[in-house]
């Protein structure tokens, strides 16, 4: 039995793996700077955030279709479904294919319909976030939240992300505050490379229900102590922060003190196609380097279900779920 996880930190456009990119480039005509496999394999050397950003926005030009979008949200299900994946809050950047002259109703559908058939096939329940970024200007963000919410487009929720130093949580104060009112959660990438005071930023200013990454917290103690007492969900991505660089090894990887301090930090993959795996791999990966026992494995994946944006009954179903895989050990 894999133990039962919910995937609260997943960028659709992150799971295009390069063999699709490559065939969906060639199925639409779309010319990459990179046309061969081993070609844009070399490309996966990141710097940082911003290295990673710039091959990831250029290789999004090969979705064009409703039926693209389906297709990927199927393929990220299908994967996430052998990883033990039973929820997934899926982040989208509607920013990235308004300015390629698709229409948010055909992203938004393909979705929809790749959601819908993971439900259907592998019972993966969902929710779909549209993240603003955090390099536009705010208006465009705003622009786009009231399309949005005056079409009745079918989202649960907001998030922030993109390049994060030089761009404060304050800047997106109105856009957040807006989405609120009409009833979307919120959530923000924030102290990924940017530091603790995005955090805070982000609490107070635009009242986030969870912190995307959030591992900067550690540098000011007054935050932790807050973001405990306030059972603040942090979704911690260990292998999108190696690969960027945000910290240099796994070993050096701020998890295990994180769960020492009570924070509430589940694991997420982030990009997988980009960072060398999806849910099960970060698992493995922290599990490994850390040592993490049964009792704490399934910590994580309980502070993933109830950090989720799930009915409670839904939420006590899944964490039960924990409970019998935690039990099985002993068998
Ligand atoms: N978009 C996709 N992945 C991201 C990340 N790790 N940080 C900020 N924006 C992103
Ligand atoms: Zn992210």
């Amino acid at each position: 039995m894999k133990l039962p996880v919910a995937e609260l930190h997943i960028h659709l456009e992150g799971t295009l793996e390069p063999e699709t990119i490559l065939r969906l480039a060639g199925q639409n005509n779309i010319d990459l700077p990179w046309p061969s496999l081993q070609e844009l394999r070399a490309q996966y050397n990141f710097s940082n955030l911003q290295s990673f950003l710039d091959l990831f926005y250029a290789n999004m030009a090969v979705l064009r279709t409703a039926a693209d979008f389906q297709e990927i949200t199927t393929a990220y299900l299908h994967r996430a479904h052998a990883s033990g994946v039973r929820h997934v809050e899926l982040f989208f950047d509607p920013q990235a294919h308004l300015e390629r002259g698709l229409a948010l109703a055909e992203v938004i559908a393909g979705i929809r319909a790749g959601l819908d058939a993971g439900l259907a096939r592998w019972g993966i329940t969902h929710r779909l976030i549209a993240c603003f970024w955090r390099h536009a200007p705010a208006e465009s963000a705003m622009e786009i939240l009231r399309t949005l919410v005056q079409e009745r487009h079918a989202i649960d929720g907001i998030g922030l992300d993109s390049s994060e130093l030089g761009y404060p949580p304050i800047l997106f104060q109105e856009v957040f505050a807006y989405a609120r009112e009409h009833g979307l959660h919120v959530v923000a990438h924030a102290g990924e490379e940017g530091p603790a005071e995005y955090i805070v930023q982000a609490l107070d200013l635009l009242k986030v229900e969870r912190i995307d990454h959030g591992i900067r917290c550690l540098e000011d103690p007054a935050l932790v102590q807050r973001l405990v007492k306030e059972q603040m969900p942090l979704t911690v991505c260990p292998l999108s922060n190696v690969r960027l660089r945000t910290v240099d090894t796994m070993a050096e990887h701020p998890l295990r003190r994180m769960l020492e301090a009570g924070l509430k930090v589940s694991i997420h993959s982030d990009d997988p196609a980009y960072f060398g795996g999806y849910l099960d791999a970060n698992l493995a990966a922290v599990i490994g380097q850390f040592e993490l026992s049964r009792e704490e494995q399934a910590v994580l994946a309980r502070n993933s279900i109830e950090s989720s944006f799930l009915e409670e009954p839904a939420k006590a179903r899944l964490c039960a779920e924990v409970d019998a895989w935690l039990a099985a050990e002993h068998l």
